[in-house]
């Protein structure tokens, strides 16, 4: 146990107000709330700060879209976020919104700071402007063809096909995703932050073990690439903070997101009189971590330690990254039905299942875990239903009804006992590195022993014979024992049901330090049922209604919708079209590409001849689950060389903003057979 209580806080990235959490989400906020929670039930003053992410461009046009401000639709948004939260049991310190007085004010105070310190410069840059909508465009708010492979229908920062990064003024034919209108070019004043500045801190701060290794590995590519300067400012219209001194220009929202985690905890500090310095002065001894998500990395390994430091606050103790959720081994899918939001997944299934499925998944690393729904429905009733509860129903209903709820006065098997309490440095030490998935496994070796004491002794047999009461009430009680410790271990995983074998016990909320002392000779309440199985109805109607939440959502876009963003090229002849050669091919191989984040390499089989072909398709799927797949394919498109490679043919796939669909051939086709 420790001997001084630590002081910590923690948070999770803030998601965004214009949208509903989904499965992918709760990740991050099941893995940190088990970590504060543990920290609590070990007796540390743990602080966890999260906040609606409420500015930026996203949220303003939605809001436009819908017909209402921007304030009320961070407003709704917000109170569904703290609903799903409070209902998945993730519990925060405080819960706000980077829409906020004192985000504001921490936001001027450490602009000014970099600004003093030389840290930020102007220039003037020259970006796409909508001339309809009257307001500069972000590049994933432009689309056209890209100026390399000349691919139809690419973003403005990276073309899907070959790959090329660019910038949207390099597009062909540029367009507006908003309005359709062509995109003039516009010059304008921006601030700048000079990320370069920090080098040499960022990379002492980098060794000093603040990241995980994998991540330390990414940094090193990261500096090798050169520290850019940040934008930080966006012209008006924009929904955000108004820059001091700088009528007309905003904070770009990722500038004050990261600084929301102060304003939070500036809030709390309003609320309960804690000391907000002691937390966050440059010197501080309290512990600091962030939890994240890996596609934010950048933003918090680099511009955040940077601006910390260059506005003379502490730094992160660490950064602690996971990766993404896969469901049943595939990307989350709107049209598998395996885009599951948090609420979707509450109507139909008790959220510490999914609290526990994930921290059987969990470790200290980077990669990406997965959801397999047969494998969660096996697992909590394996696991949790046919060995944690069974413990305590096999043993209570005989200390209830044959000794007035009255636990023995002595322990049974003591070193059993001590047994279970020796493992609970093993297991606290899995939850300290957040090794969940270590600390599951420990929790449940001892579930088992717990249930073969339990078998052995057979206290349904000592109660039919005579002269065995003690014997009755003493195994009972060793049973009830071990269940109360295997209760506290799981605690930060399955906190209501550890709420529900408190009232049980009759004690008050359990702690790490009441393992040295079992409960004997106390009276416990009747025992009622604490978890119900999984069954597979729940799981099927979770899918649905999955399903039915994307025809709801796509309805009203609808084709013509579609049609307006990518509108009908100009007629071509028959003649024209013939040249194309389409044919049937198999997917042999794919792989994902170093260094590339859109693109997968496929080896096709067209029935004789094999082609390399890449394939902007990565988003949509894992290499794995394309292998063996029929497919069409530009036979005779010239090869065309690429950063990666020579690509000899293209691949067809649907391609819109709600995701990239490759196309499939019906089953009994050959490759190689030609495709009109
Ligand atoms: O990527 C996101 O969803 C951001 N809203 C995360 C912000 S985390 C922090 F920096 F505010
Ligand atoms: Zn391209």
């Amino acid at each position: 146990m420790a001997t001084h209580s630590r002081k910590i806080l923690v948070t999770s990235a803030l998601p965004y107000a214009n949208g509903p959490l989904h499965l992918g989400h709760m990740v991050e906020y099941i893995q940190t709330d088990i970590w504060v929670r543990f920290q609590k039930l070990r007796g540390h003053q743990c602080i966890y700060v999260c906040a609606d992410d409420a500015h930026g461009t996203p949220i303003m046009l939605r809001a436009q879209q819908d017909g209402v401000s921007p304030e009320q639709l961070i407003e709704r948004i917000g109170a569904e976020h703290r609903a799903d939260f409070a209902d998945f049991l993730v519990r925060f310190d405080n819960y706000y919104t980077t829409h906020s007085p004192e985000n504001r004010h921490f936001a001027e105070l450490i602009y000014h700071r970099l600004s003093e310190g030389g840290h930020i410069v102007q220039r003037v840059i020259t970006q796409a402007y909508d001339p309809v909508k009257q307001l500069f465009l972000p590049d994933r708010f432009i689309k056209g063809e890209c100026p390399r492979c000349g691919a139809a229908d690419q973003y403005g920062d990276s073309c899907e096909v070959c790959g090329a990064t660019y910038s949207p003024t390099d597009l062909k034919n540029p367009r507006s995703a908003l309005s359709g209108a062509v995109p003039i070019e516009k010059e304008s004043l921006h601030y700048f932050f000079k990320l370069g500045d920090f080098e040499d801190m960022l990379k002492g701060w980098v060794r000093g073990e603040h990241v995980q290794e994998q991540m330390a590995n990414k940094l090193e590519e990261w500096f090798k690439a050169g520290l850019q300067e940040w934008d930080i400012s966006r012209d008006a219209p924009y929904w955000g903070f108004e820059m001091p001194d700088a009528p007309g220009k905003y904070f770009y929202v990722w500038l004050d997101a990261p600084i929301g985690y102060m304003a939070s905890f500036k809030n709390y500090c309003a609320r309960t009189g804690l000391d907000f310095d002691e937390f966050w002065r440059h010197d501080s001894e309290a512990e600091l971590y962030h939890f994240i998500g890996k596609d934010i990395a950048y933003f918090h390994t680099l511009f955040w330690p940077a601006m910390l430091d260059g506005a003379g606050f502490r730094k992160p103790g660490a950064v602690f990254c996971h990766g993404f959720l896969t469901v049943n081994g595939l990307k989350m899918s709107k049209s598998r039905g395996t885009f599951i939001k948090a609420r979707t997944y509450l109507e139909q299934l008790r959220p510490e299942y999914l609290r526990y499925y994930f921290a059987t998944k969990l470790n200290d690393r980077i990669d990406d875990l997965d959801l397999n729904l047969e494998d969660f429905q096996q697992r909590v009733n394996s696991d949790l239903v046919g060995k944690l509860v069974n413990i305590a129903s096999r043993s209570a209903g005989f200390i209830s009804r044959r000794f007035g709820g009255r636990l023995a006065v002595s322990l049974a098997e003591p070193e059993l006992y001590q047994d279970f309490v020796t493992a609970g440095a093993a297991i606290a030490q899995a939850y300290e590195r957040r090794e969940f998935s270590r600390a599951m496994r420990e929790i449940m070796a001892l579930a088992d022993r717990a249930n073969q004491y339990i078998d052995e002794r057979k206290p349904w047999v000592l109660a039919r014979q005579d002269g065995q009461d003690g014997q009755v009430q003493a195994v009972c009680s060793m049973g009830l024992n071990l269940f109360r410790v295997l209760m506290l271990y799981l605690k930060p995983v399955l906190p209501q049901v550890a709420a529900q074998v408190e009232a049980f016990l009759q004690v008050p909320p359990l702690c790490w330090d009441d393992l040295q002392q079992p409960l004997l000779d106390h009276a416990i309440a009747p025992f009622t049922p604490l978890m119900q199985r999984v069954e597979n109805g729940q799981i099927a109607a979770m899918l649905a209604a999955s399903q039915e939440n994307l025809a709801v959502t796509r309805a009203p876009a609808g084709p013509a919708g579609l049609l307006a963003s990518q509108p009908i090229a100009p007629p071509i002849t028959l003649d024209e079209f013939m040249k194309v050669d389409l044919r049937v091919a198999r997917i042999v191989e794919a792989a994902a590409v170093e260094g590339a984040d859109k693109l997968v390499q496929l080896t096709l089989d067209l029935g004789g001849e094999t082609r390399r072909v890449f394939a902007g398709i990565k988003s949509a799927y894992r290499p794995e689950e394309l292998q063996g797949r029929l497919t069409v394919m530009v036979a005779n498109l010239a090869p065309r060389k690429m950063r990666f490679g020579v690509s000899e043919g293209m691949v067809l796939a649907a391609n819109a903003d709600s995701g990239i669909y490759l196309l499939g051939v019906d089953a009994g086709a050959e490759p190689g057979m030609r495709v009109r």
